[in-house]
């Protein structure tokens, strides 16, 4: 089935039938997003904005899920390697809304098509897959509508993200483009983890010689498991993972921020 256009939406916002759509399903529901920070951006945020000095840039090179900058005031510039989700993000600045519902049928067709142009690339790849995992698979369970979570979830987060500078950018790229004197604040793929897919493999080594020669001109922090002895750890979040243990617990976990020690 056909979306809507950009154009065509804007319309409908300004003529008020999106715009009551809009209200009513904003509500509750989160946007799922592989290694997103949504249990730990706001502990990370509020260590990040006491070290943050008045007027200093936001820089994050792996922006993902957004989970962290929708935290974030000031000027912040906003990049990823996956181009589809930026084109999601710009689209939805300018007024473009996804839609509340995407069948198994559409799920197929634009993981066949990976049109990176395409907002709905990224929001079907994401937000609609299993565990927020790169066309992952059609996510389902029970009564639970992933699209509508992920667009409430993303109306929530766009509400303070309309500021931003959101670009496709490799990260190395975006380091080499920060303003000097940058607070950057980097989410990569951690080592030994489940890959991006679409941003291809990560290599971690080559990531922590760039941190060391970019702490040079900016203040960087960087959340990991673990970092070279080089770095020190200045916040430790204790959160859980889904898996459950034996117990049927949630798996606890240590969520680290790194910078280089001085
Ligand atoms: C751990 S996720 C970031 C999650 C984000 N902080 C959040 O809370 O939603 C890592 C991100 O790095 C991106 N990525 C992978 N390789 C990259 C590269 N070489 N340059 C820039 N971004 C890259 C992936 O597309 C993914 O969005």
């Amino acid at each position: 089935m056909a979306r809507p256009g950009l154009r065509k939406q804007r319309k409908a916002r300004s003529s008020g039938g999106t715009v009551a759509d809009f209200r009513k399903s904003f509500e509750g529901g989160s946007m799922q997003y592989l290694g997103g920070k949504a249990r730990t951006g706001k502990q990370l945020v509020e260590y990040l904005s006491s070290v943050r000095k008045p007027g200093q840039a936001w820089i994050e090179p792996f922006c993902g899920g957004l989970w962290v900058t929708h935290l974030v005031d000031g000027m912040r510039i906003a990049s990823d390697a996956n181009e589809a989700l930026i084109t999601l993000y710009k689209a939805m600045q300018v007024g473009w809304l996804p839609p509340e519902s995407v069948s198994e049928e559409e799920y197929a067709t634009y993981k066949a098509r990976r049109d990176a142009k395409d907002p709905m690339t990224a929001f079907v790849g994401f937000g609609c897959s299993f565990s927020g995992k790169w066309f992952g698979g059609y996510a389902r369970s029970g009564e639970r509508n992933y699209a509508t979570n992920a667009r409430n979830s993303l109306m929530r987060k766009m509400q303070t993200c309309a500021g931003i500078r959101f670009l496709h950018l490799d990260y190395k790229t975006a380091l080499a483009e920060a303003p000097k004197g940058s607070l950057v604040y980097m989410d990569p793929p951690y080592a030994h983890t489940t890959g991006y897919g679409e941003t291809g493999a990560f290599d971690s080594g080559i990531f922590w010689s760039v941190v060391r020669a970019v702490s040079a001109e900016h203040d960087v922090y960087v959340s990991e498991y673990t970092a070279p002895p080089d770095f020190e750890c200045v916040l430790t979040v204790h959160t859980k993972t889904d898996l459950r243990m034996k117990d049927g617990s949630k798996e606890p976990r240590q969520e680290k921020l790194f910078r280089l020690q001085s």
